[in-house]
């Protein structure tokens, strides 16, 4: 523990599942700011391929999405000499932590958590225990690591609070084990809403109002042209998310892009209307894209590389995570092998 203590940097872990392509949502609010706390921070980005199958997965899309995942992490800017960038399920300290804390969780607990009532609804058919642990699996990615912080959406903030209940709890039991993290919860996270409902969130279960990042130029332009806009007869470009909250969305999205603030992009459109506006957002959409699509699919078509790149990710990955386990076992009273 001492040697952990003295830390220099504090240690983020996240993680997105490849259960889809990645958004502008995921960049604008995840990535992006993954990347831009590489330097301050010892950051560990996960793909969460475990998590991702406790709803049903077709093996060969798992398999090709996670792949390009690593690909676009990469073309992202995330770089694999400086953060540890590795696949879940080739850490099987992850697997075995988790049974561990599923044993200090309680159902109560569980039941609570308000994104298993939501996945529960929507997959009536397939309500699975995995799905019901899923929030376990997780502590366990961020206890391994002993993470600091833990940057992710609004959505897993109660996640990352049973997280650190867990935690406490264990170390209430046993002595002081797990670090306690906190929800890194980025302020200036863009917070992306889906093209065709401007109230709900971007998200990849609605195609045609998600943009992904492997989108090709005029699935972009196609895409924003059939934006909603507001009904409202004023048709310009004024941020207002109460009364206009398309028209305020696509300035988010395009002052997210160039990095503009919203003023910035009211001014450059005033006296313009929507019919202008949108294909300037496509645009910036697409040239903020262009270079990371570029190189996601030059790295894709280098298995080699992205094999290296898992390898050393997953065996620094473990290197840290044994350490917690082995503390953990010895704790709750396994006799070592
Ligand atoms: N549950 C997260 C999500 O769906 C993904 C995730 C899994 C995660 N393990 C994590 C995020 C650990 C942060 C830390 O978005």
């Amino acid at each position: 523990m001492s040697e952990e203590n003295i830390r220099e940097k504090k240690r983020i872990f996240s993680g997105i599942q490849p259960s889809g392509e990645l958004t502008l949502g995921s960049y604008m609010g995840a990535i992006r700011n993954w990347v831009a706390l590489q330097d301050e921070y010892d950051c560990v980005y996960c793909i969460v391929d475990m998590h991702a199958i406790t709803v049903r997965q077709n093996p060969a899309d798992l398999r090709r999405r996670t792949l390009a995942q690593l690909a676009q992490y990469i073309a992202c800017g995330l770089d694999p000499k400086k953060s540890i960038l590795f696949i879940q399920s080739h850490v099987h300290q992850h697997a075995e932590l988790g049974w561990v804390l599923g044993c200090y969780t309680q159902f109560g607990e569980l039941s609570r958590m308000t994104q298993f009532k939501d996945k529960a609804a929507k997959h009536a058919d397939n309500i699975t225990s995995g799905l019901f642990t899923y929030p376990v699996l997780m502590a366990a990615d961020i206890l391994l690591y002993q993470a600091d912080l833990v940057p992710v959406g609004e959505d897993q903030r109660q996640h990352v609070e049973l997280c650190r209940d867990i935690a406490q709890r264990f170390n209430g039991v046993y002595s002081d084990t797990f670090r306690l993290p906190e929800a890194f919860i980025p302020k200036m996270g863009a917070r992306v809403m889906s093209l065709g409902d401007p109230t709900s969130k971007m998200s990849k279960s609605d195609p045609d109002g998600c943009i992904n990042l492997m989108d090709k130029p005029e699935e972009i332009v196609r895409k924003f042209k059939r934006a909603v806009t507001d009904s409202d007869s004023e048709n310009c470009v004024r941020f207002d998310s109460e009364n206009k909250p398309g028209v305020s969305n696509l300035i988010t999205i395009y002052a997210a892009a160039t990095g503009m603030d919203r003023e910035n992009v009211e001014q450059k459109f005033a006296g313009q209307g929507y019919g202008s506006f949108k294909p300037a957002v496509a645009d910036a959409i697409i040239e903020l894209f262009r270079p990371i699509r570029e190189e996601a699919e030059r790295l894709n078509a280098d298995k080699e590389y992205l094999e290296s790149v898992y390898r050393d990710g997953a065996e620094r990955a473990s290197c840290v995570a044994e350490k917690t386990l082995r503390k953990v076992y010895k704790k709750v009273g396994f006799i070592p092998r």
